[in-house]
């Protein structure tokens, strides 16, 4: 079996990209030194598979360290770099923080895919380094307008990073993979988001708000110029951003690529506004969710959605989950971990 390095495995995304490596033959370990996540984890992962990720908790900011777990899983033939500091609020406070875990973190995969001649990198970018992007739908060669924040500056940069790397280091080849908004779950409800800190994305809002852990959510402005006044996203299903980094890992394994370094949109190539979302998700789970309309927030895009051509072109990829699939499964999540008291 091809063995992968996953580097935040016990995160969101991390851990349902596992799933599907398993469920296409991949053998997987994982590096994370759970600063957003616990092991849980990957109990979840062996209900769904059958089978065992092992989990490495180490830093990888610290280089030594990290080169030990190469040291001792010799033949790797791919790394999925998901490890990150995420909260886009918390980068704007503590921009230094972000820098060092994010890029020197990546700074420290690529030396050790260098040294251990691990051919293939795949690293997980975000639709935040279009910044307000001046068309829609954004294509990956629509310019970069100024970061909003620290955390999508780090994604900017570490996008950089790998395309120079690249450029020299003719035995490691790259695909840097702009997810637009995950959300939903895997089906079983044995994984799903668990947030460490207090949710501030949409759809675990939303699910917050019905099962009570919150008493009401806000529609983050209602006169913005989109067909509803509220903004417009683009939500790609977990499962399917994780069948994205799969069909990633074969094209690379057969030397498919046509650059040392490419990059692909992962959305659903659609926007879906604040207000639809909600309600979608009455819709779907027969919940009425209370919500009020209130200020815009500091800092919100209007609209962002992808052009996913190339991914699909490429890769081959087409997500089959829309925004009704996204919240059953959220829900569902929701509703087998809530507290029971
Ligand atoms: P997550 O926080 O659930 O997972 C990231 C994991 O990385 C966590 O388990 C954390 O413990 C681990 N980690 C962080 N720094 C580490 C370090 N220095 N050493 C070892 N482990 C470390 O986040 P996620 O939602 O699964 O996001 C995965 C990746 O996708 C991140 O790079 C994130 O920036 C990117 N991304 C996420 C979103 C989103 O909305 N969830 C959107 C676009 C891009
Ligand atoms: C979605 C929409 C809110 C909460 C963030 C990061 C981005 C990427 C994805 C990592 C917006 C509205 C939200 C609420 C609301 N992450 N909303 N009430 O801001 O599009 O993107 O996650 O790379 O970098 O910025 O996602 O889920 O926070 O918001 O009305 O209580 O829902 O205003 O229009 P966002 P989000």
């Amino acid at each position: 079996m091809q063995k992968v390095l996953v580097t935040g495995g016990c995160g969101y995304i991390g851990s349902h990209t596992i799933v599907d490596l398993i469920d296409n033959g991949f053998e997987v370990i994982s590096i994370d030194n759970l600063s957003n996540s616990d092991e849980k984890a990957l109990a979840g992962i062996r209900k769904i598979t059958g089978k065992s990720a092992k989990n490495y908790r180490v830093d990888l900011c610290e280089a030594n360290k990290t080169r030990r777990v190469f040291e001792q899983n010799p033949g790797i033939v791919g790394i999925i770099h998901f490890a990150a500091l995420k909260s886009v609020e918390e980068s704007v406070f503590q921009p230094l923080r972000y820098f060092h875990n994010n890029n020197e973190s990546l700074v420290n995969i690529l030396s050790c895919a260098q040294e251990f001649g691990v051919p293939n990198v795949i690293f997980s970018s975000s639709c935040s380094v279009y910044g307000n992007a001046k068309e829609l739908p954004v294509t990956e060669t629509t310019a970069f307008q100024e970061a909003e924040c620290p955390y999508a500056r780090t994604k900017q940069m570490g996008e950089k990073i790998i395309e120079d790397f690249c450029k020299v280091t003719k035995e490691v080849r790259a695909i840097s993979l702009r997810y637009f908004n995950p959300a939903g779950a895997h089906e079983s409800a044995f994984i799903g988001e668990s947030p460490r800190n207090k949710a501030s994305n949409l759809v675990p809002v939303i699910t917050e708000t019905a099962i009570g852990k919150r008493e009401s959510m806000t529609v983050f402005g209602s006169d913005y110029d989109t067909r509803d006044g509220s903004c417009v996203r683009d939500y790609i299903h977990v499962m399917d951003i994780a069948a994205a980094h799969t069909a990633c890992l074969q094209y690379l394994l057969g030397s498919k690529n046509t650059a040392p370094s490419e990059i692909f949109n992962v959305g659903i190539g659609d926007g879906v506004t604040v207000l639809e979302a909600i309600h979608a998700f009455e819709k779907v789970t027969g919940q009425k969710l209370n919500y009020t309309i209130g200020p815009r927030r500091a800092g919100d895009v209007v609209s962002i959605y992808a052009n996913r051509d190339k991914a699909e072109r490429l890769l081959g990829w087409v997500p089959k989950r829309g925004i009704d699939e996204i919240m059953r499964s959220a829900w569902a999540w929701q509703v087998k971990n809530a507290p029971k008291n």
